[in-house]
């Protein structure tokens, strides 16, 4: 499942991270790269221990949190310290898939990497080139999205960044461990959950036949959750 998460930053953060992303140190982002990647990858990252990393990181995450849709897809037991990207010059990442668990730099600890996120930063007619090209079982798709707005797609998939011909894609990017390991099963309840939601909000809602489904339904939803979920 590929679900696009809009507005998870504001116009206003969105600047504000521009500004400071912009004033931050740069490395080459092979640093944080597995064997594979290193390969392929060519583009510049903030280090992980950037002050201005974590600062970002924390608004990002506060507005996925405020994000019902993020939290019914996503269903998050850890989520990765949010990182920066920014790609120029032809700059581009080959095909590869995300290393498997990745480890926090400060206390230890592991996080496997079920869902990966891209929030694009940079408006796109700021650059040319630099889709992400997401592989899937129904073929390839090409994701650009404006500025604030975020991609969300399971970490088994082969993806790539496109060049950047023109301007500078400057992209956070991250990882999430689900409570729901498999794609398919998080798929199934982020649809039940809109089903829910759906009927909550008819004009029917009050009338006893619906009343009753929602329950029935609200039921099924946790029922599979208590089956499915690790934590
Ligand atoms: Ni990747």
């Amino acid at each position: 499942m590929l679900i696009t998460i809009e507005k998870v930053l504001t116009p206003g953060q969105v600047n504000e991270a521009r500004q400071k992303l912009a004033s931050a140190e740069w490395v080459d982002g092979r640093v944080t790269a597995g064997y594979q990647a290193q390969e392929v990858k060519r583009n510049a990252q903030i280090p992980e221990s950037s002050p201005a990393a974590k600062e970002l990181g924390e608004m990002i995450l506060a507005g996925l949190a405020r994000s019902p849709r993020f939290m019914s897809a996503a269903l998050p037991l850890r989520v990765f310290p949010p990182m920066f990207n920014s790609y120029a010059g032809g700059q581009t990442f080959g095909t590869h898939v995300d290393t498997a668990i990745r480890q926090l730099a400060t206390t230890g600890q592991r996080i496997r990497t079920d869902l990966s996120a891209t929030l694009f930063l940079t408006p796109p007619n700021e650059y040319d080139g630099g889709e992400l090209i997401v592989e899937d079982s129904y073929g390839e798709k090409s994701v650009k999205l404006a500025a604030g707005d975020m991609v969300l797609y399971p970490a088994t998939s082969l993806h790539r960044v496109e060049p950047v011909t023109r301007g500078n894609r400057v992209s956070s990017f991250f990882w999430i461990q689900s409570m729901i390991r498999q794609d398919a099963h998080r798929a199934l309840l982020f649809e039940l959950d809109a089903s829910i939601q759906r009927l909550a909000g008819s004009d029917l809602a009050q009338s006893a036949p619906v009343k009753q489904s929602s329950v029935q339904l609200t039921g099924v939803y946790h029922n599979l959750l208590r089956q499915w979920a690790e934590m």
